[in-house]
């Protein structure tokens, strides 16, 4: 055999998994979706589940945990999950344009699945508080962007409304197809560790994310495919807190602008999957998420600020957690997206300036 031969030989025989169609096909039995509707899927889902050792040493009690890093999806973020299911249905309905609210991560999705539906997309986001990467996304894709003095809840009371008088698809989590495509991260997780977590530590904004995973272990769960549900965790900034404290947070404030949201739509939802996992809410301050987002990068994983509250809350309620137990920690966002953070919040050593002689980069690396 040539040595050509042998190599394409070797690679087919691989492991790697380049048949993943995208979670509307991969699931397509367990998703409001038909022969006639367009799938619009840039592939995403079939997220890793990352084993993190020294979150466990930190936690003890034999606890094993796990990170599921869907800041691997295609635009950097969850969202992908809920888009393409909001997307494809909008594209089956008629539908020639959508509109979202956004922190940021919501609109980089939106306007990628948009652009490949041949759609146009609308995103509202408030005036210097989304991450860069993230605002760079979304033109690059092509959205019209529009970025209002206000904060993100009064840009979801603006798409709503315009929504309502315009032909123009909503696609915030409000949009029923954007939990349906977000539960599949729950049948992922089953699918890989071959059974439910005990816990779900997730970060939580306007709600949606943590209704979708409660729907989605449930329904693996009613049809014999796990036999526990996870206790959900849900874990909010505390500038930023209002499901915690159960109230309206009018000016909410947090490193985390992704969770930067006062008044989540999805409450009831959020609230429910709480209650009946016997579940909890907390509050973490930016200091403890910063905290989590270093430790989460001695992972060798790079989050957004705001995945990291997943972890900053196992942390602070590890006297909680069962012996024993399985966690699942939900990284939301990647890392890049908001790389000012990264630049300002890190422990690493960073040489400026030196002069490019090898004695003198040596001596500097301490040799
Ligand atoms: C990175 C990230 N994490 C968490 C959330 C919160 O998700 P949800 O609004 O569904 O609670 C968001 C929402 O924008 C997000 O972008």
């Amino acid at each position: 055999m040539s040595l050509i031969k042998k190599i394409k030989a070797s690679i087919n025989k691989s492991s790697r998994n380049k048949d993943w169609p995208g979670l509307i096909k991969a699931y397509s039995n367990w998703l409001p979706v038909n022969q006639s509707t367009p799938l619009i899927t840039l592939k995403e889902g079939n997220t890793p589940l990352i084993r993190a050792t020294s979150l466990e040493k930190l936690i003890g009690k034999e606890v094993k945990v796990f990170l599921k890093y869907d800041g691997l999806n295609p635009t950097g973020s969850f969202k992908d999950r809920g888009m393409t299911m909001a997307i494809s249905k909008a594209k089956e309905e008629g539908s020639e344009a959508v509109i979202c609210a956004s922190t940021g991560n919501t609109s980089a999705s939106a306007a990628a699945y948009a652009q490949r539906a041949k759609m146009k997309a609308f995103v509202l986001i408030p005036d210097g508080y989304v991450a860069k990467g993230k605002l760079a996304q979304a033109l690059v894709y092509g959205a019209e962007v529009l970025s209002i003095k206000g904060n993100f809840d009064k840009a979801l009371e603006i798409v709503q409304e315009i929504s309502e008088k315009y032909p123009i698809t909503l696609v915030n989590s409000v949009n029923p197809y954007r939990l349906q495509g977000q539960k599949t991260a729950a049948f992922e997780i089953i699918d890989e560790l071959g059974y439910a977590p005990d816990q779900l530590c997730i970060p939580v904004g306007n709600g949606g994310n943590i209704s979708a995973y409660w729907m989605g272990f449930n329904e693996y769960y009613e049809k014999g495919f796990s036999t526990v549900l996870p206790r959900m965790m849900g874990f909010q900034a505390v500038g930023s807190a209002p499901l915690v404290f159960n109230t309206k947070v009018e000016n909410p404030e947090t490193i985390a602008t992704a969770i930067r949201i006062g008044n989540p739509v999805n409450r009831l939802k959020a609230n429910k999957a709480k209650t009946e996992s016997h579940g909890l809410f907390d509050s973490v301050t930016d200091d403890e998420i910063i905290n989590a987002y270093k430790l989460i990068g001695k992972e060798g994983v790079f989050c957004e600020p705001a995945s990291s509250a997943s972890v900053a809350g196992l942390i602070k309620n590890k006297e909680k957690i069962k012996e024993q137990s399985t966690v699942v920690c939900v990284l939301t966002g990647n890392g890049l997206k908001d790389s000012d953070c990264a630049i300002n919040n890190n422990e690493a050593t960073f040489h400026t300036n030196l002069e490019p002689q090898i004695e003198n980069i040596t001596k500097t690396m301490g040799f």
